[in-house]
């Protein structure tokens, strides 16, 4: 029987694309967005079905897991993948946007993954993959409060693994680097203007690593493998400068790697 995939976030770019990418191996998909209008053109795939789905809407997550299941008779695979960045200074960040960036990052993960668990639990299987990011394990400047999110996902994750293997319910977190999607399209970039003369440049120079960054099918890829390795491996670093650059944070001090982020990053700021 074919198996089946729950994506969130599936309107564009990594979810878009992860959901073709399952949909043309013959996998059941239930792609799932905010705005059921974007994912007509999806319907092409006749194994695929769109969802609405808001993960900052408990009602929505519940309706969407029902939803698959009775369409497909089960969830072998669940994709945690919605997201978004919010960047810029700290200091200009009101609560409601920093509230905002854990509810959409942390508690929709949470919230979906906690409705999909009674069913892998009673099936005793299933895979959780979330993507979180290289952004989960190290850090870049302006970036503190999505950080914050992804590393608060890798730790959750990593310990959930534990109480979940004894009902062989695996966890695998994808961990990209900068990749060419929607998502710079779509920060929610703050500044002040005491901060602007850092930020700005700062800024642009993390934007530029989205100029020569790969496209997300390299993330689909990354995700089949994880759905289908049959093993309880956590980290899946994909992308660019991901695995490079999160073996250099583990071989470096951290003073060292500090270094070599600001001199990149910094680059062109008069301080
Ligand atoms: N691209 C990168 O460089 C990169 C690197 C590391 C990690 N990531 C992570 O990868 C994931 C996917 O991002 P992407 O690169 O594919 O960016 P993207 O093209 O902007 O896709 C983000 C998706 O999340 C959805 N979303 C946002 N808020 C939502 C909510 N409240 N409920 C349901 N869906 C919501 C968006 O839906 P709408 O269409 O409705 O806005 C969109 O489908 C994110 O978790 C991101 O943090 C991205």
């Amino acid at each position: 029987m074919s198996k089946t995939i729950l994506i969130t976030g599936a309107s564009t770019g990594i979810g878009r694309l992860t959901a073709i990418y399952f949909a043309e191996k013959g996998w059941n998909v239930a792609a799932t967005m905010r705005t059921t209008e974007k994912g007509k053109d999806l319907l092409r795939y006749p194994t695929l079905k769109v969802f609405a789905l808001d993960v900052l809407q408990e009602s929505s997550i519940r309706q969407a897991v029902h939803d698959t299941i009775s369409a497909f008779g089960g969830i072998d695979v669940l994709f945690n993948n919605a997201g978004y960045a919010l960047v810029g200074a700290f200091e200009a960040m009101s609560a409601e946007q920093i509230q905002k960036q854990f509810d959409t990052n942390v508690f929709g993960v949470m919230n979906v993954t906690r409705a999909v668990l009674p069913h892998f639990r009673a099936k005793r299987g299933g895979t959780i993959i979330n993507t979180t990011s290289m952004g989960g394990l190290i850090t870049f400047p302006l970036y503190s409060v999505y950080h914050a999110t992804k590393w608060a996902l890798e730790g959750f994750m990593e310990s959930l693994q534990y109480e979940l293997r004894p009902f062989q319910i695996k966890v695998k977190n994808i961990e990209p680097g900068a990749i060419k999607t929607d998502f710079d399209q779509a920060i929610d970039y703050v500044s002040t203007p005491d901060y602007e003369s850092y930020t700005h440049t700062a800024h642009r120079n993390m934007l530029d690593t989205y100029k020569t960054a790969p496209t997300g099918e390299v993330v689909a890829e990354k995700v089949w493998q994880a759905a289908q390795d049959g093993s309880y491996r956590l980290r899946y670093p994909v992308g660019g400068v991901a695995p490079v650059l999160l073996f250099m944070r583990w071989l470096l001090p951290l003073g060292g790697f500090r270094k070599m982020v600001r001199s990149q990053v910094e680059k062109g700021i008069k301080m």
